[in-house]
């Protein structure tokens, strides 16, 4: 009975979840999604009527076995024989015309997927074991900047994505937004994206990729024009001179220690190539892709032991005290 209480409200708890606009084939809020989306009810219906009609015939066999007429097989009349050569010829034609049907709308729907549109800004991902490197691209070089696991994009407006991959195959998926598209080793490959509405829309990447593929989520944050432009000329900034003695204890932390390595700040001596780009974490949501909420708590955790939350993860842990472990993490949490 409790198996049953708890299966029944997993079930509630799933269909709750495909109605929510976080995370949800079912609930597409841009172009393409939403041609996935009518393609898969229009397979669904189809498929449930063809359910249907085999479930009608097969009654209507069990309720006439139950008869007293005799078994036409035994007894061959040739008007039931032709009835039923009719009634398999009709079928098999029908499930020819169905598949040709499915087919056709599955191509029609790709083809259109691939139609050139003006792209109003351009994206470079690169998927990472377990992150997203985001890179917004500009004609100048003064435009450009980098990012992670959080991209912003304008309403309305095709958006172009640009994928790479320097260690093995990732899946780039925002299931209300686009279908997926995988990022290959020494392969390139696109995909434009477009939100109707303004919005957060969670995403995830949908190939297995080693041990913490589950935990390698981003966020689309759709802006109205105006909101996008303000973001992006605060992410061209470098990032916030830390204003406090606490502050400037927490950048000297981490540019002396193992974390400038790995992790770049721009504007500071933190140069480090291999992991995220941290000149505005602290206005991201997230921490470890999607693994966390951002908080000074979280960050705190994480960064005192990485292994703990993220099991696996290339970031290692870094040896600090107590007090510099908590002045790196206001510091990061004061880069907005
Ligand atoms: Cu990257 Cu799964």
């Amino acid at each position: 009975m409790r198996a049953l209480a708890s299966r029944a409200s997993f079930l509630a708890a799933t269909l709750l979840m495909a109605c929510s606009h976080e995370q949800s084939a079912l609930a597409p809020d841009g172009g393409t999604a939403r041609a996935i989306y009518q393609l898969f009810w229009f397979f669904t219906g189809v498929c449930m009527a063809v359910w249907l009609v085999v479930m009608a015939f097969m009654l209507a066999a069990i309720f006439r076995w139950r008869g007293s007429s005799p078994d036409p097989m035994l007894e061959p009349e040739d008007a039931s024989e032709r009835r039923i050569s009719w009634v398999v010829g009709a079928g098999v034609a029908l499930t020819v015309l169905i598949l040709t049907i499915f087919t056709f709308a599955s191509f029609l729907t790709n083809k259109s997927f691939a139609e050139p549109r003006p792209r109003s800004v351009t994206i470079k991902i690169t998927g990472h074991q377990w992150w997203w490197q985001v890179n917004y691209e500009a004609h100048r070089a003064d435009q450009t900047f980098e990012t992670a696991n959080e991209i912003h994009i304008p309403v309305g407006q095709p958006v172009k994505l640009d994928f790479e991959s320097p260690d093995v195959i990732h899946s780039f998926w925002v299931p209300s937004l686009s279908g997926k598209q995988d990022l290959i080793p020494g392969r390139y490959t696109t995909l434009t994206i477009e939100a109707d509405k303004a919005g957060i829309y969670r995403g995830q990447c949908a190939e297995f990729c080693g041990i913490q593929h589950a935990h390698m989520a981003m966020y689309v944050v759709a802006q109205a024009s105006g909101e996008f432009a303000q973001w992006r000329a605060q992410q061209l900034q470098s990032a916030t001179p830390p204003h406090t003695d606490q502050l400037r204890r927490g950048q000297q932390v981490f540019q002396a220690s193992a974390c400038a390595m790995c992790h770049s700040i721009s504007g500071t001596n933190a140069g480090g190539r291999v992991g995220p780009d941290l000149t505005h974490f602290g206005s991201r949501m997230s921490i470890a892709s999607g693994t966390a909420p951002n908080t000074l708590g979280n960050l705190t955790g994480w960064i005192a032991d990485p292994q703990r939350m993220k099991p696996y993860t290339r970031m290692p842990s870094v040896a600090l005290t107590g007090p510099d472990l908590i002045a790196v993490s206001q510091y990061l949490e004061s880069l907005k």
